[in-house]
């Protein structure tokens, strides 16, 4: 993970300036090197400033600059689609092929191969452009803003929340394309002009489904006329209803209830055995590339080699089904004898909130009529710590996956960090560090995400063993976290009520529509969080082969939401749950983080999710 920033000047005579607090911020980011590259023309400047998070092989600083002069700013990570050695750096490779790019197309035709997460900054000398964006999914951060001042303009993964008397704006860059800023032109006329290149699946026609909106009228934004695009490097998503075969219907002579019922279930269908077989290897081998080639496995710089009692991965986990998988994934590929963090944050509920909260629980279980026989109650009727004001449901759940885990992987040390985070403490580290980071989104919903995953991320809790309890800090540079299997195998509440209105049609409808905002409602958000620490978020469930692969399914292989909830939804997920060795875990119904970390309980009842969020706004 890489901060990254690029200020462009359309006078040459005034000094590209980046301010004070966003510098803080990208340090924040990467920590190991920072250093600054001027450019300037005779009508205008350019300052990029990159800073490193160094992850593996031998460090490279960035700006990286080839022998012509062009400029790399890179954060990502390339995983595959360009070929990177053992001893190589991605940094180094991708400038590599960017040099020898001869025409627009030759460039987008090395960015649709990249397969990885990545934002990037570029600066063509020879062309006197600069080129920009997010790969397809968006799940790195980049932000654009038009100063105050006509001509100006910048880009920086991560900013910071100004009172609202300042004028520069931040947007998140929308991850429709790549842009291209032509220096030369914009310096004519004193407007910037920004050209879209499109990511579209082969084959399709581009969409004029793009908007200039929020930016200033001194940018235009306009397709590029030579009609170029980039390729999705994911097959499109499967949008049949209806099967051909009648083998294929979903068949509902079972009635599922356990992660017995499952097993069951999988034993009788080979057909759902193979691919549940795919689903676990194409998994695996994402969670594989994410966790190897870490600092342990080449220890080029000595003085960074880490301790080797410390985990070099950390999971988000709250012992739910998304989570449990990646630990289990993940406990195959890490040395046996390294410790892997599970990051379990809970919000401290108030004496008066805890009994409404389970209050409340007990009566919704009875009500729904879920037949379930794992329930959050069950698990904490037989724990003794009932009444401890940390002991929110994700806590517990976290707590009853690290037995289940213990089973499955006995040698394997697992530090479970319980992350107890106190009101005032939220509240301090909200108004100083968080919300410049969830900005420029403002809502609700990304102050609650926001705040769970900083306290989670951040990893300082304390760790028991035994009946001592040890503080621990996770230093663990690589976070896994579970994002994206909701969005493709229909594990949200709101996926059932579209089932239930529209049917598969509207199911697969909302599916693909989600897949296609996750970048602007969460990654780039989720990005510029955990980044914050000094360490890279990586998502298995959004790696390129996983996503081709759930989406050449149709949807009723993934999820059947006329089956009980714990079971329905992910039901092919939950399948592979059983299959890899996990019991109660695989039939846990989703539970959102803010509810499951309580923090939505700490602050005002009747807001709704998407309203603005006004802790968030600084004064
Ligand atoms: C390349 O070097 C940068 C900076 O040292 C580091 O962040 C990145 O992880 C490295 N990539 C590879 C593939 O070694
Ligand atoms: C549905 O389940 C029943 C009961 O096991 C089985 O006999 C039947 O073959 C299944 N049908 C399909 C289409 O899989
Ligand atoms: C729930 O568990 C009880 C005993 O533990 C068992 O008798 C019952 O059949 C289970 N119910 C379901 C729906 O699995
Ligand atoms: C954190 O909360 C857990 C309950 O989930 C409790 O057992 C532990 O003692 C708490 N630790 C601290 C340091 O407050
Ligand atoms: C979509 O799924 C159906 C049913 O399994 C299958 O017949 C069809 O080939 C799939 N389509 C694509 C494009 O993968």
């Amino acid at each position: 993970m890489c901060g990254i920033c690029c200020v462009v000047n359309l006078s040459a005579s005034s000094q590209c300036v980046l301010q004070k607090h966003v510098r803080e911020k990208l340090q924040n980011r990467g920590p190991h090197s920072s250093r600054d590259i001027t450019e300037t023309a005779s009508r205008y400047s350019c300052l990029f400033s990159s800073h490193v998070l160094h992850m593996r092989g031998v460090l490279t600083p960035q700006p990286l600059q080839d022998d012509d002069g062009n400029t790399l700013l890179w954060n990502g990570e390339v995983f595959g689609g360009l070929p990177v050695g053992a001893e190589e750096n991605d940094t180094k490779v991708v400038i590599q092929h960017l040099s020898l790019c001869k025409n627009p197309s030759d460039l987008l035709s090395v960015l649709s191969q990249v397969k990885g997460p990545w934002s990037f900054i570029y600066y063509s000398k020879v062309n006197q452009c600069i080129w920009f964006g997010r790969d397809f999914f968006g799940r790195r951060s980049l932000l654009w803003s038009c100063g105050s001042e006509e001509g100006s303009f910048t880009l920086t993964s991560v900013s910071s929340r100004l009172p609202d008397s300042d004028s520069s704006k931040w947007l998140e860059v929308p991850a429709v394309g790549v842009y291209r800023l032509d220096l030369k032109s914009c310096s004519q006329g004193g407007k910037l002009k920004l050209e879209l290149y499109p990511w579209v699946y082969l084959g399709d026609e581009p969409s004029n489904d793009f908007s200039s909106e929020g930016l200033p009228s001194s940018v235009s934004l306009v397709m590029n006329n030579a009609g170029l695009q980039l390729n999705f490097p994911v097959n499109p998503m499967n949008t049949s209803i209806q099967a051909v075969d009648s083998n294929d219907e979903p068949n509902h002579t079972f009635s599922l209830t356990s992660s017995d019922d499952l097993k069951e279930f999988l034993l009788k269908s080979t057909k759902k055995q193979e691919l549940v077989r795919s689903l676990i290897d194409v998994l695996s081998e994402a969670v594989r590339r994410r966790v190897q080639s870490l600092p342990y496995t080449d220890n080029v710089s000595p003085t960074e080699t880490p301790k080797s009692d410390e985990a070099q991965v950390a999971i988000l986990f709250s012992g739910g089904i998304d989570s449990m998988i990646l630990a289990v994934l993940a406990d195959r590929h890490i040395p046996p004898d390294k410790p892997i963090d599970l990051l379990n944050v809970a919000f401290k509920l108030q004496e008066r909130k805890m009994n409404q909260g389970s209050k409340k629980k007990q009566h919704k279980n009875k009500n729904n009529g879920e037949h379930v026989n794992v329930s959050v109650n069950d698990i904490t009727s037989s724990d003794q710590r009932t009444s401890n004001c940390f002991d929110v449901p994700d806590r517990i759940t976290g707590r009853a996956g690290l037995q289940e885990l213990k089973k499955i992987s006995s040698s394997r040390k697992w530090n479970f960090v319980e992350i107890n985070v106190t009101q005032e403490e939220l509240k301090e580290m909200r108004e100083k560090r968080i919300c410049h980071l969830v900005h420029p989104l403002d809502t609700v919903l990304d102050d609650s995400i926001g705040c769970a995953v900083w306290f989670a991320a951040r990893g300082t809790g304390i760790v028991s063993e035994g009946a001592e309890e040890k503080d621990h800090t996770s230093n663990a540079k690589v976070v896994l976290t579970g994002i994206g299997a909701d969005e493709q195998l229909a594990g949200y509440s709101r996926h059932r009520v579209r089932f239930k209105n529209s049917g598969l049609e509207g199911l697969v409808k909302e599916l693909a529509m989600e897949l296609g905002r996750i970048s602007s409602r969460n990654l780039g958000r989720d990005d510029r969080i955990i980044g914050d620490h000094g360490k890279e978020a990586r998502f298995p469930y959004l790696d390129e082969d996983v996503v081709s692969f759930l989406n050449s399914l149709p949807v009723w292989e993934k999820a059947d939401l006329s089956l009980p909830r714990g079971i329905g939804e992910k039901l092919l997920l939950r399948l592979a749950a059983v299959e890899l060795g996990l019991g109660p875990s695989a039939v846990l119904p989703k539970r959102a983080m803010q509810f499951g970390s309580r923090i939505a309980k700490l602050e005002n009842n009747h807001e709704k999710a998407s309203d603005k969020c006004n802790r968030l706004v600084t004064s």
